[in-house]
């Protein structure tokens, strides 16, 4: 490992109600095996009018904060990473930087770029501390994100929405980054986007996976080169997971690229060897995702979440990979070495409790939230009671064009 830079402090947060996936496949008219098997998702996290990426990234950011011990005036550099800003001008991190009391000698900015936002926002860490400009400060950084795609589309069943919040330290107690095997992926494609006068994403149907699998191919290579037989050596490979069925499809390519032909289930023994692979070190740490939906660039971290949770002892010193890619499109492959310390603070980042206490909606309960966060942007005063939540922060509309915020 050549580096000594990677995440220190790690936590989760997301909406308080979900919808589950056989009620949606119900009022479909959709076989629920397709959203169950043939997407792999058990449910997804439904925001409500008053929980949006500001109050998701705060609650995030104040978990992996006090959960690991770490004050505010320790953090130096705050980044939010996030395609679902709420301004098109100010930055989501700069009411993040105020709630969360962190010193003004921060350097603060948002990064939008797809799913991949988050990830830029950790490798531009990693440099700032590596640069000796930190001078001993941590850098947080934040994903936040609400995944909509509208009532009735393709989309629909793969929604999601939460934050993940991890600092970023020299010696980190969670994940050592390797800053040798690193390799990025940018290419101009018209896959998924977002236009200004919409609240909903486009996909252009199965696109957006050719393209994420190219990128993987190109990410790959520029982190470790051509080929070569990684996957055997490895604790872990984790994927962005915008469906966990993706992460199935990504590393079938992983071993295609590393066999150097294309694999198909006629191919008896290759077969087995895929899924084999795919069952230890991939398919494992994909719960939350199942759980929570795409989370769009926090995706791949609450895999590590999900990972570091269950078998931090056992894969302490292992190396895992981690692939992140945002439509559009950009991509990074890299190693990281899971740290011995980081069995000591698995509660830390388990968010089981907060999941366990989330309310299942209906589906006509799912629509009409959908319909009023569509307004939630134009009203002046919401109550936070009427979706059933209490103790947290929350938006509460805009009055005279400027976002009101308040701890309930
Ligand atoms: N039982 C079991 N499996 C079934 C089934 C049944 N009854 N019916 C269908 N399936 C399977 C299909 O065979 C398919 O599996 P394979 O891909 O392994 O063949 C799977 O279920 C999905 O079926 P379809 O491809 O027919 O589904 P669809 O066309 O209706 O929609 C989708 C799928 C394109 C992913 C759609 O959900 C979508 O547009 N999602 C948003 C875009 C997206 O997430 N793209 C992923 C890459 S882009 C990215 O990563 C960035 C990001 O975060 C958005």
């Amino acid at each position: 490992m050549n580096s000594t830079v990677g995440i220190d402090a790690l936590a989760f947060a997301g909406p308080a109600a979900f919808v589950e996936m056989t009620d949606l496949a119900g009022a479909r008219g959709v076989d629920p095996a397709k959203y169950l098997k043939g997407l792999g998702q058990r449910r997804m996290a439904i925001a409500s009018p008053c929980e949006d990426p500001v109050t998701m990234a705060t609650e995030a950011a104040r978990r992996a904060m006090q959960g690991f011990g770490i004050e505010p005036e320790e953090i130096g550099t705050l980044i939010v990473g996030t395609e679902t800003g709420v301004d098109h001008s100010k930055p989501v991190a700069v009411y993040l930087h105020e709630l969360l009391g962190l010193d003004r000698r921060c350097r603060t900015f948002e990064t939008k770029h797809a799913c991949y936002g988050a990830s830029a926002g950790l490798t531009a860490s990693m440099d700032w501390i590596a640069s000796g400009r930190a001078r001993g400060r941590k850098a947080l950084v934040v994903a936040s994100d609400i995944a909509r795609y509208g009532v009735g589309t393709a989309g629909e069943p793969t929604q999601g929405a939460g934050a993940v919040a991890m600092v970023v330290a020299d010696k980190p107690r969670l994940l050592a980054l390797d800053s040798t095997r690193i390799g990025d992926y940018t290419r101009q494609v018209m896959d998924f986007w977002r236009p200004l006068y919409s609240k909903y994403a486009f996909a252009d149907g199965q696109y957006p996976i050719e393209c994420y699998l190219d990128a993987l191919r190109g990410a790959r290579e520029d982190a470790v080169g051509e080929g070569g037989a990684l996957l055997e050596n490895l604790g872990a490979c984790l994927y962005h997971v915008p469906f966990v069925k993706m992460a199935f499809k990504a590393h079938q390519r992983e071993m295609e690229v590393e066999l150097g032909r294309s694999l198909s289930k006629d191919d008896n023994d290759a077969w087995r060897r895929l899924t084999d692979s795919y069952q230890r070190l991939t398919s494992p740490w994909l719960g939350l995702n199942a759980e929570i939906g795409n989370i769009y660039t926090g995706s791949l971290f609450l895999s590590l979440i999900d990972l570091l949770r269950q078998a931090a002892a056992t894969l302490s010193g292992h190396e895992i990979s981690m692939f992140s890619y945002g439509s559009g499109c950009g991509a990074t492959y890299s190693i990281g070495r899971i740290e011995e310390s980081a069995a000591e603070w698995r509660h830390a980042l388990d968010p089981a409790e907060q999941l366990a206490a989330r309310r299942r909606l209906t589906i006509a309960e799912y629509e009409d939230l959908i319909e009023q966060s569509e307004r939630a942007d134009t009203v002046e005063r919401l109550d936070p009671a009427q979706y059933g939540l209490a103790g947290g922060l929350y938006y509460l509309g805009t009055r005279d064009h400027v976002r009101q915020y308040a701890q309930g």
